[in-house]
């Protein structure tokens, strides 16, 4: 995996000061969900959310030291992530996250799914705390938007009539609603004029759609250890993503295969095969970097700094993950 370091270079120390400020703001409220909640923070993650966060901060306040609410938020968006994830174990029975074992694999899953409600609460207790109507409406609008995609995701699983369009907007609900109304929510604290916080908005939201689709790919393309979390499971478990959605309407028997559930003999390596061998993972990625492209001409609005550079190359980095 490429490090993210040299990506953040202007958020390096701003990043360091989170990862401490987040473990004391979970607290040790109860044993085991601060058990839960230790483990996730301490075994990290790319922290990809928070640094967009600082970047749009400091690239909206003239590379000026981030206030502390704009630090707050970035600790928040990180809360809400990791949450999010939490629960998406249960949901996809994981045993493995982050290269470590999770909550539901550690605990079980009813202490796995407080302990992601105790995250969700605790966010948004800091949340209100930031007394800042909009950026509370814009964050609790991706908290909501978190539960519509795994639910949306839940009840299609194994349909192989879904479009490319409902599994676009499933991905905007899972993962580029957090990233697109934090980095706006950062301009708002900012005060910067609305138009530049719509800008603000598109790039999080075209951005995070294009990372679905590379994570997506890369359930594909990557082995469990590289990943940190299972490789190989979206399709097993029926989650239909961009590469088997375009796979299927090149070779309609994966369809077949997916329809029954992968029951027969061979047939989950036939559909993998099937996939492989077909324009899938091109087409995949071809959708992800119009999306990355779109992302980048949203920050024209911004004027040109480390920062400002820092958040093109993150598209990049993106990118970076599938060659
Ligand atoms: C994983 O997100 C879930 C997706 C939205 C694809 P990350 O890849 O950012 O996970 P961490 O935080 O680095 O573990
Ligand atoms: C994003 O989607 C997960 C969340 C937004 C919680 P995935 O379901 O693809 O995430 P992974 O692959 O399990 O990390
Ligand atoms: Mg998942
Ligand atoms: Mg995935």
């Amino acid at each position: 995996m490429i490090s993210t370091t040299s990506f953040f270079a202007p958020v390096d120390e701003d990043l360091k000061i989170l990862t401490q400020n987040l473990r004391n703001l979970i607290g040790a409220r109860h044993p085991i969900l601060a058990a839960a909640a230790e483990h996730l923070f301490s075994a990290g993650g790319k922290r990809i959310r928070p640094a967009i966060v600082l970047l749009v901060s400091r690239a909206t306040l003239g590379e000026a030291e981030p206030t502390s609410r704009h630090r707050r938020l970035a600790e928040i968006t990180e809360m809400i992530h990791t949450a999010s994830l939490v629960h998406d174990d249960v949901v996809d029975e994981a045993q493995l996250r982050r290269n470590v074992p999770t909550v539901n694999s550690l605990f079980d899953n009813k202490i796995a799914v407080l302990a992601g409600d105790f995250l969700f609460a605790q966010s948004s207790w800091y949340l209100a705390n930031l007394d800042n109507l909009e950026v509370v409406k814009l964050l609790s609008e991706v908290i909501r938007d978190f539960a519509e995609g795994e639910i949306q995701q839940g009840i299609n699983l194994f349909d192989t009539s879904l479009s490319i369009e409902s599994y676009l907007e499933k991905s905007y609900y899972k993962t580029a609603s957090l990233i697109a109304n934090s980095a706006k929510a950062a301009g708002v604290l900012s005060e910067v004029p609305r138009e530049v916080c719509e800008h603000l908005y598109h790039y999080g939201r075209e951005l995070g759609l294009a990372f679905q689709i590379v994570d997506d790919i890369l359930d594909f393309t990557s082995d469990t250890e590289v990943l940190g979390k299972p490789a190989g499971s979206d399709l097993i478990s029926g989650n239909i993503t961009a590469p088997a959605l375009y796979a299927m309407a090149e070779n309609p028997y994966l369809e077949v295969l997916i329809e029954r559930g992968f029951s027969g003999e061979g047939d989950l390596e036939k559909a993998l095969s099937i996939i492989k061998e077909s324009q899938g993972i091109e087409k995949s990625r071809e959708l992800a970097l119009g999306y990355g492209k779109s992302a980048v001409t949203h920050l024209t609005c911004l004027p040109s700094s480390p920062s400002t550079q820092a958040l093109i190359d993150l598209v990049q980095y993106n990118f970076g993950r599938i060659y």
